[in-house]
């Protein structure tokens, strides 16, 4: 064993092959809101409605990545990147959100991905990150079943231009959010309060991903969940019933209808609405077989049956109601665990214990952790960026992931949330989750100890694989 093996914690070891990546979505970054082509999205226009978006930020310029890429790209082949996630804006390839195709649009990603090719950067694309174009939006939005067709229109017009520059193509990013805090709680655009139509909207998400593992035929397709690990507050049985609801909302209402092709009956017995939408055939299609799952993994959840508590598990920046649409009455408890900035809990044993759940209670499916990091206030001093606790947060989460590989895990790779300090939906740019640190002013990029670290780690790893790859 060589010095360097040596130094490598075993726990933050990696199978050759193993994906290191960074994640970001194209509303959070690009800018250039008006330039070559694009359209208008849901995000433009909640972000110009008052009181929706503290101070009233919105991403216009955002961090300029549109005309930086080529830079940004550069310092993710620094840091030895072999990923990047990143996502289409949907009105920048189609400005009305169907028919007319902007050719400049899809330019930009394919001289997008050019670029991190030519770095030996692996390019994941996915195809929304939550910025429909807004006429979809005013022709009902995912609550109206044709905006699952049209996405997977859009996905084939993606597809077909870019499948020789992208191996892997997912599709919803986060299905719960865009449904439950798009159209129940309102914190994300389009801001609406209607938990009927969330409901609506959460299944024509699913249907518009796998109508789009469909169009995309040819490819290796994932899915995209966010799943949190819950824990009920204690051992009554009104805190174990808010456990299994939150649970079913959150998790298995996804998990189930994309690997398993059915929605839980006891979630569907929570729900306060006629799943009269639900055509024949539909889960037969959001069923249809992907190649990878991607998980977004963040935190945990303590809940309680009790009423009276609070009514999600971190506060809000503006006014909303609860996203838990049945299960309003479960309260979010505090579980013991340290907090991010967010105020969300760190607990990086809940990323091992989703991971062994998927594993163990679906059909077999390779994963990848899609997203995962930290929100905390940074401060630059003397030209560096200490983030000791973003650092111990991803070291704590790699180390989950090894764990999980060795309990068996099909985990094939690791994205960090996110590669910069970017436009953080409802709370603008007042939480910095980069590895990479922005000045919103001048656009600097630098980056932070723990990018330093996340390097080190990755150079490491690399030391392990086979030189003639
Ligand atoms: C996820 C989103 C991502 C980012 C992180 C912090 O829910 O997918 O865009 O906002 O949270």
């Amino acid at each position: 064993m060589t010095t360097q093996e040596e130094q490598t914690r075993p726990g933050l070891r990696f199978p050759p092959g193993f994906a290191f990546g960074a994640a970001t979505s194209a509303y959070q970054i690009e800018g250039a809101a008006a330039e070559d082509g694009r359209g208008t999205s849901i995000w433009d226009t909640f972000t110009r409605t008052p009181g929706r978006v503290l101070n009233g930020h919105h991403a216009d310029v955002a961090i300029d990545h549109y005309h930086r890429y080529r830079d940004d790209v550069r310092i993710m082949a620094g840091l030895g990147l072999s990923a990047y996630r990143f996502s289409v804006s949907w009105p920048r390839i189609q400005p009305d959100g169907s028919g007319q195709v902007n050719q400049k649009g899809l330019d930009f990603y394919k001289r997008l991905t050019e670029e991190l090719r030519a770095h030996g950067i692996d390019p994941w694309l996915t195809l929304y990150h939550w910025d429909l174009p807004q006429e979809l939006e005013d022709r009902g939005g995912w609550p109206n079943r044709d905006t699952a067709y049209r996405f997977a229109e859009f996905a084939a017009v993606v597809h077909d231009a870019l499948k020789d520059h992208v191996h892997t193509f997912s599709t919803v990013n986060e299905p719960w959010c865009a449904a439950f805090l798009g159209y129940a709680s309102g914190e994300h655009a389009p801001g609406r309060r209607e938990p009927g139509n969330a409901i609506r909207g959460a299944h024509h998400l699913n249907l518009a991903h796998g109508l789009a593992v469909q169009a995309m035929d040819a490819r290796r397709v994932g899915g995209c969940v966010n799943l949190y690990a819950i824990s009920p507050a204690t051992g009554s049985e009104a805190d174990l019933d808010a456990a299994r609801r939150i649970d079913g909302l959150q998790n298995r209402f996804f998990l189930d209808a994309l690997l398993k092709g059915a929605y839980p009956e006891d979630v569907l017995a929570d729900l306060p609405v006629d799943m009269d939408f639900v055509k024949p055939g539909d889960m037969k299609t959001v069923n249809a077989p992907i190649d990878v799952l991607l998980v977004n993994y963040y935190s945990r959840f303590t809940v309680s049956g009790a009423p009276g508590g609070k009514a999600s598990a971190a506060a809000a920046p503006t006014e909303t109601a609860s996203p838990w649409v049945g299960s309003e009455h479960v309260s979010f408890v505090n579980g013991g665990h340290p907090v991010t900035a967010m105020g969300w809990e760190i607990d990086e044993s809940g990323l091992v214990e989703i991971l062994t759940r998927v594993a163990r209670d679906y059909p077999p499916i390779p994963m990848v952790v899609s997203e995962n990091g930290a929100a905390f206030d940074d401060v630059i001093v003397d030209g560096r960026v200490h983030d000791a606790e973003r650092q111990a947060y991803v070291e704590a989460h790699l180390a989950a992931c090894r764990e999980a590989i060795d309990a068996g895990v099909p985990l094939e790779g690791y994205f960090a949330w996110s590669l910069m300090d970017n436009f953080e939906w409802a709370w603008g740019y007042g939480k910095r989750f980069g590895l990479v640190h922005v000045d919103f002013e001048t656009q600097e990029r630098l980056l932070k100890d723990s990018a330093l670290w996340y390097s080190e780690i990755i150079r490491q790893n690399r030391h392990h694989e086979p030189t003639d790859s």
